[in-house]
């Protein structure tokens, strides 16, 4: 082998050597650099004789280009490597499943919410919100309790540790009835002084407390409230529309309404509101919903309207106990537990 094949062989192998790109860079300069091996042959044809120099410098050149020619395939050899490394680390693997984040759903509670507010809002009927943490005067004495009602005492109703205006405990409202007076207030303060008869009909659905815990009662739990007042609203139109909304809420027409004489302060006559259902696992027995009754005059003037130009019905309804039958539940806490493996059910 003469001395440059031997040269050539060497640099392949040396590139052949180098793993990243400058110790190929290094080992070109062994080659090609200015005192490398083929640079030093090329310089030393200086001292040949004429006749000598053309032949050998054809053979350097000869090598120096099959020096290159392996120079530049490793080059690309390398960056290929490269990017193969980078490919790599970056892979995504599409055939994976995504990554879930689990489907929530509404609780059964709120879905009988939601459908309550559509069935009374497909009547006309408003729906308000009002505060929890409420006054005296609009859970007690604005709805006609005396003052030494059992509804107020300390065993019934939670008390806030803050007194109103008129030195009186702030209470956590023990049903939505606040919310008839607070409601209808607001139309008298707009009505007043109009000749404009008023047409008030609302529900305000929300959280109540009472300090009451078992598997029927939770000491947190929801009601509805509805009002209707008018010139002519009789409790003919509260059972017209409390059937048509009781009816629409189970999605049967099988199905029995019950006024059951009864007293609430704020109405008279008042009257506790059935439910039998003729099919089904609760079939054939009767099961409370609601209070409901005619307005007490007394009430209707706490509103701020003329009672007796002005005269409707009230309900209250357990909105989670409308739940609990609809969906065949028969412990209220579980609504309350959050536990997910009873939640899914209703996702
Ligand atoms: N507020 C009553 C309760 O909490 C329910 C109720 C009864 C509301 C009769 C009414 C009504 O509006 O007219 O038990």
């Amino acid at each position: 082998m003469n001395d440059l094949a031997s040269v050539i062989e060497s640099a392949r192998a040396d590139f052949a050597h180098a793993g990243a790109p400058a110790e190929l860079e290094d080992a070109k300069a062994r080659y090609l650099g200015k005192a490398g091996l083929v640079t030093e042959r090329l310089k030393s044809l200086a001292s040949l004789p004429v006749e000598e120099k053309k032949a050998r410098g054809a053979e350097i050149n000869a090598a120096k280009q099959a020096i290159e020619t392996a120079l530049a395939e490793r080059r690309a050899d390398l960056a290929h490597r490269l990017l193969e490394m980078q490919l790599a680390a970056q892979a995504l693997d599409v055939s994976l499943p995504g990554r879930s984040r689990g489907g929530g759903s509404i609780h059964p509670v709120s879905r009988a919410l939601e459908r309550i507010e559509a069935i009374f809002a497909s009547m006309g009927f408003e729906v308000a919100d009002g505060p929890e943490i409420e006054t005296d005067w609009y859970s007690f004495t604005a709805l006609n309790n005396p003052e030494n009602h059992p509804a107020r005492s300390m065993q019934d109703t939670f008390y806030v540790d803050l007194k109103d205006d008129e030195g009186r405990w702030l209470n956590l409202r023990p049903h939505t009835s606040p919310m008839q007076i607070r409601h209808a207030q607001a139309h008298a303060r707009r009505y007043a002084g109009t000749a404009v008869m008023p047409d008030v009909r609302v529900i305000a659905p929300g959280r109540t407390y009472r300090v009451d815990s078992d598997a029927t009662h939770s000491p947190m739990f929801h009601q509805v409230e509805g009002l209707w007042l008018g010139e002519n609203v009789s409790f003919r139109d509260l059972k017209a529309v409390y059937l048509d909304f009781i009816q629409a809420f189970f999605e049967t027409t099988e199905l029995k309404l019950r006024f059951r004489p009864s007293y609430f302060p704020f109405t008279e006559p008042s009257a506790e509101i059935d439910v039998m259902f003729e099919h089904g696992p609760l079939a054939r027995r009767w099961l409370e919903v609601s209070g409901s009754g005619q307005v007490h005059p007394q009430v209707v003037r706490n509103m701020g309207f003329d009672a007796e130009r002005v005269i409707g019905f009230a309900f209250g309804s357990g909105i989670d106990r409308l739940a609990m039958l609809r969906y065949g539940i028969d412990d209220l806490r579980l609504f309350f537990d959050g536990d997910l493996r009873f939640l899914r059910q209703f996702a």
